[in-house]
Protein backbone atom coordinates (compact mmCIF):
# COMPACT_ATOMS: atom_id res chain seq x y z
CA UNK A 1 0.00 0.00 0.00
CA UNK A 2 1.27 3.28 -1.15
CA UNK A 3 0.37 6.90 -0.39
CA UNK A 4 2.76 9.63 -0.16
CA UNK A 5 2.45 12.71 2.89
CA UNK A 6 2.45 15.59 0.32
CA UNK A 7 2.21 13.62 -3.13
CA UNK A 8 -0.81 13.37 -5.27
CA UNK A 9 -2.45 10.84 -3.51
CA UNK A 10 -2.71 13.66 -0.83
CA UNK A 11 -6.36 13.70 -0.43
CA UNK A 12 -6.75 9.42 -0.26
CA UNK A 13 -7.57 8.22 3.70
CA UNK A 14 -7.17 4.75 4.68
CA UNK A 15 -9.81 3.58 6.84
CA UNK A 16 -8.55 1.21 9.33
CA UNK A 17 -11.45 -0.72 10.92
CA UNK A 18 -10.26 -1.47 14.64
CA UNK A 19 -14.04 -3.23 16.01
CA UNK A 20 -12.84 -6.75 16.08
CA UNK A 21 -9.33 -5.87 18.36
CA UNK A 22 -9.77 -2.40 19.99
CA UNK A 23 -14.09 -2.63 19.81
CA UNK A 24 -13.77 -6.82 21.11
CA UNK A 25 -11.93 -5.10 24.10
CA UNK A 26 -14.65 -3.26 25.40
CA UNK A 27 -15.68 -5.56 28.59
CA UNK A 28 -18.51 -7.50 27.78
CA UNK A 29 -18.19 -7.19 24.36
CA UNK A 30 -16.55 -10.85 23.08
CA UNK A 31 -17.39 -12.51 20.04
CA UNK A 32 -17.40 -15.30 18.52
CA UNK A 33 -15.28 -16.35 15.70
CA UNK A 34 -18.22 -17.20 13.45
CA UNK A 35 -19.29 -13.36 14.26
CA UNK A 36 -16.05 -12.35 14.19
CA UNK A 37 -15.89 -13.60 10.36
CA UNK A 38 -19.27 -12.48 9.31
CA UNK A 39 -18.09 -8.80 10.45
CA UNK A 40 -14.54 -9.55 8.48
CA UNK A 41 -16.40 -10.19 5.62
CA UNK A 42 -18.90 -7.12 5.33
CA UNK A 43 -15.91 -5.10 6.11
CA UNK A 44 -14.19 -7.03 3.02
CA UNK A 45 -17.06 -6.11 0.90
CA UNK A 46 -17.50 -2.45 2.05
CA UNK A 47 -14.16 -1.32 0.92
CA UNK A 48 -12.06 -0.83 4.45
CA UNK A 49 -8.53 -0.90 3.29
CA UNK A 50 -7.21 -2.21 6.78
CA UNK A 51 -9.06 -4.71 9.17
CA UNK A 52 -7.29 -5.51 13.04
CA UNK A 53 -8.62 -8.61 13.29
CA UNK A 54 -7.36 -9.51 16.76
CA UNK A 55 -4.54 -9.58 19.36
CA UNK A 56 -3.19 -13.29 18.06
CA UNK A 57 -0.63 -13.47 21.44
CA UNK A 58 -4.38 -13.41 23.58
CA UNK A 59 -5.46 -16.69 23.23
CA UNK A 60 -5.66 -19.03 21.05
CA UNK A 61 -9.48 -18.04 19.81
CA UNK A 62 -7.51 -14.63 19.01
CA UNK A 63 -4.97 -16.52 17.26
CA UNK A 64 -7.46 -18.54 15.32
CA UNK A 65 -9.96 -16.00 14.38
CA UNK A 66 -6.73 -13.76 12.93
CA UNK A 67 -5.74 -16.40 10.54
CA UNK A 68 -9.46 -17.27 9.76
CA UNK A 69 -9.84 -14.06 8.91
CA UNK A 70 -6.69 -13.58 7.04
CA UNK A 71 -7.40 -16.92 4.96
CA UNK A 72 -10.59 -15.47 3.50
CA UNK A 73 -9.98 -12.22 3.54
CA UNK A 74 -10.47 -10.93 -0.70
CA UNK A 75 -8.97 -7.04 -0.44
CA UNK A 76 -8.45 -5.64 2.69
CA UNK A 77 -4.93 -6.11 4.74
CA UNK A 78 -5.32 -7.75 7.69
CA UNK A 79 -3.48 -6.53 11.00
CA UNK A 80 -3.04 -8.32 14.06
CA UNK A 81 -1.82 -6.87 17.38
CA UNK A 82 1.27 -6.96 18.97
CA UNK A 83 3.16 -5.77 22.02
CA UNK A 84 6.87 -4.88 21.76
CA UNK A 85 7.42 -8.62 23.04
CA UNK A 86 8.84 -10.88 20.37
CA UNK A 87 6.30 -14.08 21.32
CA UNK A 88 4.06 -11.68 20.50
CA UNK A 89 5.29 -10.50 17.04
CA UNK A 90 6.26 -14.02 16.18
CA UNK A 91 2.85 -15.19 16.68
CA UNK A 92 1.20 -12.05 15.18
CA UNK A 93 3.61 -13.23 12.15
CA UNK A 94 2.02 -16.21 12.13
CA UNK A 95 -1.22 -15.68 11.92
CA UNK A 96 -1.83 -13.01 9.27
CA UNK A 97 1.11 -14.32 7.27
CA UNK A 98 -2.14 -16.36 5.42
CA UNK A 99 -3.25 -12.81 3.65
CA UNK A 100 -2.49 -11.83 0.65
CA UNK A 101 -1.64 -8.31 2.32
CA UNK A 102 -1.02 -9.20 5.85
CA UNK A 103 0.56 -6.73 8.48
CA UNK A 104 1.82 -6.87 11.84
CA UNK A 105 0.79 -3.97 14.32
CA UNK A 106 2.92 -3.29 17.02
CA UNK A 107 3.21 -0.69 20.24
CA UNK A 108 4.50 0.50 22.90
CA UNK A 109 4.05 3.33 25.48
CA UNK A 110 6.05 6.62 25.35
CA UNK A 111 4.32 8.83 27.55
CA UNK A 112 6.30 9.43 30.97
CA UNK A 113 3.15 7.97 33.27
CA UNK A 114 3.49 4.88 31.49
CA UNK A 115 7.33 4.40 31.31
CA UNK A 116 7.18 5.13 34.65
CA UNK A 117 4.07 3.17 36.31
CA UNK A 118 3.22 0.47 33.61
CA UNK A 119 6.98 0.16 31.88
CA UNK A 120 9.36 0.47 35.01
CA UNK A 121 12.27 1.90 31.69
CA UNK A 122 13.84 4.71 30.78
CA UNK A 123 13.24 6.93 27.82
CA UNK A 124 16.90 4.71 26.32
CA UNK A 125 15.64 2.07 26.62
CA UNK A 126 12.28 2.21 25.36
CA UNK A 127 13.94 3.85 22.29
CA UNK A 128 15.85 0.74 21.96
CA UNK A 129 12.55 -2.06 22.47
CA UNK A 130 11.30 0.24 19.60
CA UNK A 131 14.36 -0.35 17.33
CA UNK A 132 14.49 -4.14 17.98
CA UNK A 133 11.14 -5.29 18.09
CA UNK A 134 10.14 -3.19 14.69
CA UNK A 135 13.27 -4.46 13.16
CA UNK A 136 11.85 -8.27 14.34
CA UNK A 137 8.80 -7.81 12.90
CA UNK A 138 9.82 -6.08 9.83
CA UNK A 139 12.03 -9.34 9.48
CA UNK A 140 8.54 -11.50 9.10
CA UNK A 141 6.72 -9.25 6.64
CA UNK A 142 7.02 -6.21 4.80
CA UNK A 143 3.65 -3.64 6.16
CA UNK A 144 4.38 -2.89 10.04
CA UNK A 145 2.80 -0.44 11.85
CA UNK A 146 4.26 1.19 14.71
CA UNK A 147 1.87 3.17 17.42
CA UNK A 148 3.49 5.37 20.27
CA UNK A 149 0.35 4.30 23.22
CA UNK A 150 -0.43 7.60 24.99
CA UNK A 151 1.22 9.29 22.26
CA UNK A 152 -0.86 12.70 23.06
CA UNK A 153 0.46 12.78 26.55
CA UNK A 154 4.30 12.42 25.64
CA UNK A 155 6.51 15.55 25.07
CA UNK A 156 6.85 16.12 21.08
CA UNK A 157 10.77 15.83 21.29
CA UNK A 158 10.08 12.04 22.82
CA UNK A 159 7.90 11.44 20.22
CA UNK A 160 9.73 12.85 17.40
CA UNK A 161 12.82 10.50 18.74
CA UNK A 162 10.22 7.28 18.91
CA UNK A 163 9.01 8.20 15.76
CA UNK A 164 11.92 8.34 14.15
CA UNK A 165 13.56 5.15 15.57
CA UNK A 166 10.27 3.13 14.37
CA UNK A 167 10.89 4.93 10.91
CA UNK A 168 14.59 3.86 10.42
CA UNK A 169 13.41 -0.12 11.79
CA UNK A 170 10.93 -0.44 9.51
CA UNK A 171 8.15 0.83 9.96
CA UNK A 172 5.66 1.58 7.32
CA UNK A 173 2.88 3.42 9.17
CA UNK A 174 2.77 5.29 12.13
CA UNK A 175 0.28 5.36 14.95
CA UNK A 176 -0.26 8.11 17.08
CA UNK A 177 -3.31 7.51 19.49
CA UNK A 178 -4.92 9.37 21.80
CA UNK A 179 -5.45 6.08 24.08
CA UNK A 180 -7.38 8.11 26.79
CA UNK A 181 -9.47 10.51 25.03
CA UNK A 182 -7.23 13.61 26.27
CA UNK A 183 -7.05 16.01 23.05
CA UNK A 184 -8.44 18.75 21.86
CA UNK A 185 -8.50 18.83 17.69
CA UNK A 186 -6.30 21.97 17.15
CA UNK A 187 -3.55 19.69 19.85
CA UNK A 188 -3.93 16.40 18.09
CA UNK A 189 -3.43 18.16 14.54
CA UNK A 190 -0.49 20.75 15.77
CA UNK A 191 1.19 17.22 16.90
CA UNK A 192 1.27 15.44 13.48
CA UNK A 193 2.24 18.99 11.80
CA UNK A 194 5.07 18.99 14.59
CA UNK A 195 6.07 15.52 13.93
CA UNK A 196 5.97 15.32 10.06
CA UNK A 197 8.06 18.74 10.41
CA UNK A 198 10.28 17.70 12.87
CA UNK A 199 11.43 13.80 12.23
CA UNK A 200 13.88 13.82 9.57
CA UNK A 201 12.85 10.41 7.44
CA UNK A 202 8.60 11.13 8.58
CA UNK A 203 7.94 11.03 4.62
CA UNK A 204 9.11 7.56 4.64
CA UNK A 205 5.49 6.29 6.31
CA UNK A 206 1.92 6.88 6.48
CA UNK A 207 0.98 8.70 9.77
CA UNK A 208 -2.05 7.30 11.48
CA UNK A 209 -4.50 8.73 13.93
CA UNK A 210 -6.60 6.57 16.82
CA UNK A 211 -9.25 8.14 19.06
CA UNK A 212 -10.86 7.28 21.88
CA UNK A 213 -14.15 9.34 23.08
CA UNK A 214 -13.92 9.96 26.57
CA UNK A 215 -14.22 13.34 25.76
CA UNK A 216 -16.65 12.75 22.98
CA UNK A 217 -14.04 14.00 20.50
CA UNK A 218 -12.58 10.91 18.94
CA UNK A 219 -14.30 11.81 15.47
CA UNK A 220 -13.55 15.97 15.22
CA UNK A 221 -9.59 14.95 16.07
CA UNK A 222 -9.05 12.43 13.78
CA UNK A 223 -10.53 14.62 11.38
CA UNK A 224 -7.65 17.19 12.91
CA UNK A 225 -5.58 14.69 12.48
CA UNK A 226 -6.08 14.19 8.82
CA UNK A 227 -5.91 18.16 8.34
CA UNK A 228 -2.26 17.50 10.13
CA UNK A 229 -1.19 15.20 7.36
CA UNK A 230 -2.22 12.05 8.80
CA UNK A 231 -3.61 9.70 5.99
CA UNK A 232 -5.05 6.50 7.90
CA UNK A 233 -8.19 6.78 10.18
CA UNK A 234 -8.52 3.92 12.86
CA UNK A 235 -12.16 3.17 14.03
CA UNK A 236 -14.56 1.15 14.65
CA UNK A 237 -18.18 0.53 13.85
CA UNK A 238 -21.08 2.01 16.00
CA UNK A 239 -17.53 3.22 17.83
CA UNK A 240 -17.34 0.30 19.90
CA UNK A 241 -14.45 0.42 22.10
CA UNK A 242 -12.38 0.27 25.02
CA UNK A 243 -14.32 2.92 27.84
CA UNK A 244 -16.36 5.15 26.00
CA UNK A 245 -15.15 3.57 22.60
CA UNK A 246 -13.33 5.00 19.61
CA UNK A 247 -14.25 7.36 16.69
CA UNK A 248 -17.34 5.73 14.99
CA UNK A 249 -16.50 4.35 11.20
CA UNK A 250 -19.66 5.54 9.98
CA UNK A 251 -19.32 9.01 11.32
CA UNK A 252 -16.00 9.39 9.67
CA UNK A 253 -16.91 8.39 6.25
CA UNK A 254 -19.92 9.89 6.22
CA UNK A 255 -18.47 13.31 7.46
CA UNK A 256 -15.79 12.76 4.29
CA UNK A 257 -18.02 12.10 2.23
CA UNK A 258 -20.93 15.30 3.12
CA UNK A 259 -18.90 17.53 3.81
CA UNK A 260 -16.09 17.39 0.63
CA UNK A 261 -16.31 21.15 0.29
CA UNK A 262 -14.02 21.33 3.99
CA UNK A 263 -12.95 18.20 3.89
CA UNK A 264 -11.15 17.44 0.52
CA UNK A 265 -10.42 13.44 1.15
CA UNK A 266 -11.94 10.70 -0.47
CA UNK A 267 -12.27 7.33 1.62
CA UNK A 268 -12.85 3.69 -0.48
CA UNK A 269 -15.48 2.76 1.93
CA UNK A 270 -18.97 2.25 0.43
CA UNK A 271 -21.27 3.30 2.99
CA UNK A 272 -24.59 2.00 2.02
CA UNK A 273 -23.24 -1.39 3.80
CA UNK A 274 -23.07 0.73 6.90
CA UNK A 275 -26.76 0.23 8.54
CA UNK A 276 -25.84 -4.03 8.16
CA UNK A 277 -22.37 -3.47 9.37
CA UNK A 278 -23.76 -1.78 12.20
CA UNK A 279 -26.41 -4.06 13.15
CA UNK A 280 -23.89 -6.96 12.93
CA UNK A 281 -21.81 -5.46 15.37
CA UNK A 282 -24.47 -4.80 17.87
CA UNK A 283 -25.61 -8.02 17.56
CA UNK A 284 -22.26 -9.96 18.14
CA UNK A 285 -21.08 -7.57 20.79
CA UNK A 286 -24.23 -7.21 22.59
CA UNK A 287 -24.09 -3.51 22.44
CA UNK A 288 -27.01 -1.91 21.13
CA UNK A 289 -26.97 1.11 19.10
CA UNK A 290 -28.50 4.62 20.80
CA UNK A 291 -31.05 5.38 19.08
CA UNK A 292 -29.98 9.03 18.64
CA UNK A 293 -27.10 7.53 17.32
CA UNK A 294 -25.26 9.34 13.97
CA UNK A 295 -25.71 7.49 10.81
CA UNK A 296 -26.83 4.21 12.51
CA UNK A 297 -29.56 4.89 14.93
CA UNK A 298 -32.84 4.38 14.58
CA UNK A 299 -34.04 7.93 14.74
CA UNK A 300 -30.71 9.04 12.52
CA UNK A 301 -33.52 9.57 9.87
CA UNK A 302 -36.53 10.02 11.38
CA UNK A 303 -38.58 13.26 11.49
CA UNK A 304 -41.46 13.34 13.95
CA UNK A 305 -42.16 17.39 15.01
CA UNK A 306 -44.59 18.79 12.07
CA UNK A 307 -42.93 21.53 10.54
CA UNK A 308 -39.65 19.15 10.06
CA UNK A 309 -41.73 16.43 8.37
CA UNK A 310 -43.87 19.44 6.15
CA UNK A 311 -40.71 20.58 5.11
CA UNK A 312 -39.17 16.96 4.22
CA UNK A 313 -42.31 16.54 2.29
CA UNK A 314 -41.70 19.28 0.30
CA UNK A 315 -38.23 18.97 0.06
CA UNK A 316 -35.94 16.33 1.89
CA UNK A 317 -32.92 18.67 1.48
CA UNK A 318 -35.00 21.10 3.86
CA UNK A 319 -34.00 18.83 7.25
CA UNK A 320 -31.60 15.59 5.69
CA UNK A 321 -27.99 16.22 5.09
CA UNK A 322 -27.77 12.89 3.67
CA UNK A 323 -29.83 10.19 1.94
CA UNK A 324 -30.75 7.30 4.20
CA UNK A 325 -30.67 4.93 0.98
CA UNK A 326 -26.89 6.01 0.81
CA UNK A 327 -26.08 4.61 4.62
CA UNK A 328 -27.98 1.57 3.55
CA UNK A 329 -31.27 2.18 5.45
CA UNK A 330 -34.09 1.25 3.36
CA UNK A 331 -38.14 2.66 3.56
CA UNK A 332 -39.81 -0.26 6.09
CA UNK A 333 -41.64 -2.17 3.80
CA UNK A 334 -44.38 -4.51 4.98
CA UNK A 335 -43.49 -7.57 3.78
CA UNK A 336 -45.94 -11.02 2.80
CA UNK A 337 -48.31 -12.08 5.13
CA UNK A 338 -48.87 -15.20 5.93
CA UNK A 339 -50.47 -16.60 2.52
CA UNK A 340 -47.08 -15.91 1.55
CA UNK A 341 -45.26 -18.66 -0.08
CA UNK A 342 -41.52 -20.55 0.93
CA UNK A 343 -39.84 -19.16 -2.58
CA UNK A 344 -41.24 -15.47 -2.24
CA UNK A 345 -39.54 -15.62 1.83
CA UNK A 346 -36.05 -17.28 -0.02
CA UNK A 347 -36.48 -14.28 -2.46
CA UNK A 348 -37.12 -11.79 0.52
CA UNK A 349 -33.89 -13.22 2.31
CA UNK A 350 -31.99 -12.54 -0.78
CA UNK A 351 -33.07 -8.95 -0.66
CA UNK A 352 -31.96 -8.58 2.59
CA UNK A 353 -28.49 -10.41 2.83
CA UNK A 354 -29.02 -14.10 3.72
CA UNK A 355 -28.45 -16.92 1.90
CA UNK A 356 -29.69 -20.27 4.73
CA UNK A 357 -28.98 -23.41 4.21
CA UNK A 358 -31.90 -26.14 3.11
CA UNK A 359 -32.50 -27.15 7.24
CA UNK A 360 -32.08 -23.44 8.50
CA UNK A 361 -34.19 -22.31 5.71
CA UNK A 362 -37.23 -24.48 6.51
CA UNK A 363 -36.84 -23.78 10.07
CA UNK A 364 -36.87 -19.91 9.45
CA UNK A 365 -40.13 -20.49 7.28
CA UNK A 366 -41.71 -22.06 9.96
CA UNK A 367 -41.56 -19.39 12.10
CA UNK A 368 -41.79 -16.71 9.67
CA UNK A 369 -45.60 -18.79 8.80
CA UNK A 370 -45.76 -18.88 12.69
CA UNK A 371 -45.38 -15.23 13.21
CA UNK A 372 -47.37 -14.26 10.27
CA UNK A 373 -50.36 -16.12 12.13
CA UNK A 374 -49.37 -14.00 15.39
CA UNK A 375 -48.54 -10.57 14.50
CA UNK A 376 -50.61 -8.10 12.03
CA UNK A 377 -47.89 -6.71 10.04
CA UNK A 378 -44.33 -8.20 9.47
CA UNK A 379 -41.94 -6.01 8.43
CA UNK A 380 -38.10 -6.58 6.86
CA UNK A 381 -36.96 -6.33 10.53
CA UNK A 382 -39.49 -8.68 12.25
CA UNK A 383 -37.33 -11.36 9.18
CA UNK A 384 -33.99 -9.63 10.26
CA UNK A 385 -34.66 -10.46 14.00
CA UNK A 386 -36.01 -13.88 13.08
CA UNK A 387 -33.56 -15.11 10.66
CA UNK A 388 -30.33 -13.87 12.94
CA UNK A 389 -32.05 -15.27 15.59
CA UNK A 390 -32.72 -18.47 13.76
CA UNK A 391 -28.60 -18.46 12.49
CA UNK A 392 -27.43 -18.18 15.87
CA UNK A 393 -29.53 -21.10 17.11
CA UNK A 394 -28.15 -23.09 14.57
CA UNK A 395 -25.22 -23.63 16.25
CA UNK A 396 -26.31 -24.29 19.60
CA UNK A 397 -25.90 -27.21 21.60
CA UNK A 398 -28.83 -26.34 23.76
CA UNK A 399 -31.82 -25.06 23.33
CA UNK A 400 -35.33 -24.11 24.06
CA UNK A 401 -37.85 -26.57 22.93
CA UNK A 402 -41.11 -25.01 25.01
CA UNK A 403 -41.89 -22.66 27.62
CA UNK A 404 -45.01 -22.11 29.68
CA UNK A 405 -45.14 -19.35 32.52
CA UNK A 406 -47.52 -18.63 35.27
CA UNK A 407 -47.19 -15.03 35.86
CA UNK A 408 -49.63 -12.65 37.25
CA UNK A 409 -49.80 -10.74 40.87
CA UNK A 410 -50.61 -13.66 42.69
CA UNK A 411 -47.50 -15.66 42.41
CA UNK A 412 -44.79 -17.12 42.96
CA UNK A 413 -44.47 -16.68 39.30
CA UNK A 414 -43.34 -20.14 38.00
CA UNK A 415 -41.54 -21.16 35.21
CA UNK A 416 -42.07 -25.08 33.08
CA UNK A 417 -39.13 -25.46 30.59
CA UNK A 418 -38.45 -28.17 27.89
CA UNK A 419 -34.73 -28.04 26.16
CA UNK A 420 -32.74 -30.14 24.36
CA UNK A 421 -29.31 -30.66 25.75
CA UNK A 422 -27.74 -32.48 23.29
CA UNK A 423 -29.89 -34.41 21.95
CA UNK A 424 -32.13 -35.36 25.14
CA UNK A 425 -35.28 -33.64 26.12
CA UNK A 426 -35.47 -32.02 29.74
CA UNK A 427 -38.61 -30.57 31.32
CA UNK A 428 -38.33 -28.93 34.76
CA UNK A 429 -40.06 -26.29 36.59
CA UNK A 430 -38.77 -23.27 38.90
CA UNK A 431 -40.35 -20.53 40.53
CA UNK A 432 -38.85 -17.31 40.81
CA UNK A 433 -39.21 -13.31 41.30
CA UNK A 434 -41.09 -12.44 38.35
CA UNK A 435 -41.37 -14.73 35.09
CA UNK A 436 -37.87 -13.65 33.72
CA UNK A 437 -36.18 -14.48 37.14
CA UNK A 438 -38.40 -18.06 36.98
CA UNK A 439 -37.57 -18.69 33.35
CA UNK A 440 -34.42 -18.33 33.75
CA UNK A 441 -34.00 -20.16 37.56
CA UNK A 442 -35.81 -23.19 35.20
CA UNK A 443 -32.68 -22.76 32.42
CA UNK A 444 -30.29 -23.37 35.50
CA UNK A 445 -32.11 -26.62 36.80
CA UNK A 446 -31.73 -28.29 33.48
CA UNK A 447 -28.20 -26.71 32.18
CA UNK A 448 -26.74 -26.71 36.24
CA UNK A 449 -23.61 -23.61 35.70
CA UNK A 450 -22.14 -20.79 37.52
CA UNK A 451 -22.47 -18.20 35.08
CA UNK A 452 -23.66 -14.65 36.61
CA UNK A 453 -25.77 -12.20 34.91
CA UNK A 454 -24.34 -9.46 33.88
CA UNK A 455 -26.80 -8.23 31.05
CA UNK A 456 -30.46 -8.24 30.38
CA UNK A 457 -31.55 -5.99 27.90
CA UNK A 458 -35.50 -6.17 26.01
CA UNK A 459 -35.87 -4.02 22.45
CA UNK A 460 -39.05 -4.21 20.64
CA UNK A 461 -37.95 -4.60 17.06
CA UNK A 462 -40.64 -3.09 15.16
CA UNK A 463 -43.94 -0.52 16.79
CA UNK A 464 -46.92 -2.13 18.40
CA UNK A 465 -47.63 -4.47 20.88
CA UNK A 466 -47.54 -7.33 19.38
CA UNK A 467 -44.00 -6.28 18.37
CA UNK A 468 -40.81 -9.10 18.64
CA UNK A 469 -39.00 -8.27 21.18
CA UNK A 470 -35.53 -8.70 20.94
CA UNK A 471 -33.53 -9.53 23.85
CA UNK A 472 -29.49 -9.34 24.83
CA UNK A 473 -28.25 -11.61 27.84
CA UNK A 474 -24.86 -11.01 29.09
CA UNK A 475 -22.98 -14.00 30.92
CA UNK A 476 -20.26 -14.14 33.08
CA UNK A 477 -18.01 -17.23 33.89
CA UNK A 478 -14.75 -17.97 34.75
CA UNK A 479 -13.35 -14.88 33.35
CA UNK A 480 -14.93 -14.64 30.11
CA UNK A 481 -18.16 -13.11 29.17
CA UNK A 482 -20.73 -14.21 26.40
CA UNK A 483 -23.58 -12.18 24.74
CA UNK A 484 -26.69 -14.23 23.52
CA UNK A 485 -29.90 -13.00 21.66
CA UNK A 486 -32.96 -13.94 20.78
CA UNK A 487 -36.16 -13.12 19.30
CA UNK A 488 -40.01 -13.60 19.59
CA UNK A 489 -43.30 -11.72 20.03
CA UNK A 490 -43.12 -13.53 23.05
CA UNK A 491 -40.54 -11.68 25.59
CA UNK A 492 -40.03 -14.84 27.98
CA UNK A 493 -39.61 -17.12 24.95
CA UNK A 494 -37.32 -14.44 23.78
CA UNK A 495 -35.20 -14.07 27.07
CA UNK A 496 -34.92 -17.74 27.27
CA UNK A 497 -33.29 -18.07 23.74
CA UNK A 498 -31.30 -15.47 24.73
CA UNK A 499 -29.81 -16.58 28.17
CA UNK A 500 -29.33 -20.16 26.66
CA UNK A 501 -27.72 -18.40 23.38
CA UNK A 502 -24.90 -17.04 25.59
CA UNK A 503 -24.78 -20.08 27.53
CA UNK A 504 -23.82 -21.75 24.46
CA UNK A 505 -21.32 -19.58 23.60
CA UNK A 506 -19.19 -19.83 27.03
CA UNK A 507 -18.03 -23.12 25.94
CA UNK A 508 -19.26 -24.63 27.86
CA UNK A 509 -18.13 -28.45 28.74
CA UNK A 510 -19.98 -31.48 29.70
CA UNK A 511 -19.17 -32.71 33.00
CA UNK A 512 -18.94 -36.38 32.93
CA UNK A 513 -20.22 -36.89 36.32
CA UNK A 514 -23.69 -35.27 35.69
CA UNK A 515 -24.71 -35.38 31.99
CA UNK A 516 -26.75 -32.28 32.72
CA UNK A 517 -24.49 -30.23 34.10
CA UNK A 518 -22.04 -27.91 32.18
CA UNK A 519 -19.11 -26.53 33.36
CA UNK A 520 -17.27 -23.01 32.12
CA UNK A 521 -13.81 -23.63 30.44
O1 LIG B 1 -5.60 3.24 22.17
C1 LIG B 1 -4.47 2.79 21.90
O2 LIG B 1 -3.43 3.37 22.20
C2 LIG B 1 -4.44 1.49 21.23
C3 LIG B 1 -3.09 1.04 20.73
C4 LIG B 1 -2.86 -0.41 21.00
C5 LIG B 1 -2.99 1.35 19.27
O3 LIG B 1 -5.44 0.87 21.03
ZN1 LIG C 1 -7.24 2.14 21.28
Amino acid sequence: MTATQNGSENDKVFIFDTTLRDGEQSPGASMTLEEKLQIAEILDEMGVDIIEAGFPIASNGDFEAVAEIAKNSKRSVIAGLARAIHADIDRCGEAVKHAQRGRIHTFVSTSPIHLKYQMNKSEEQVLDIITDTVARARNLIDDIEWSAMDATRTPIEYLCRAVEAAISAGATTINLPDTVGYATPDEYKQMFMDIRNRVPNADKAIFSVHCHDDLGLAVANSLAGVAGGARQIECTINGLGERAGNAALEEIVMAIRTRGDVLPYSCGVEPKFMTRASKLVAGASGFAVQYNKAIVGKNAFAHESGIHQDGMLKNAETYEIMRPEDVGVRATSLIMGKHSGRHAFKDKLKELGYELGDNALQEAFRRFKDLADRKKHVYDEDIEALVEDEISIASDQTRVIALTVIAGTGGPQKAILTMDVGGQHITKEANGDGPVDATFNAIKSIVPHDAKLSLYQVHAVTEGTDAQAEVSVRLEAGGRISTGKGADTDTLVASARAYVSALNKLNLRQQSSNPGALQAV
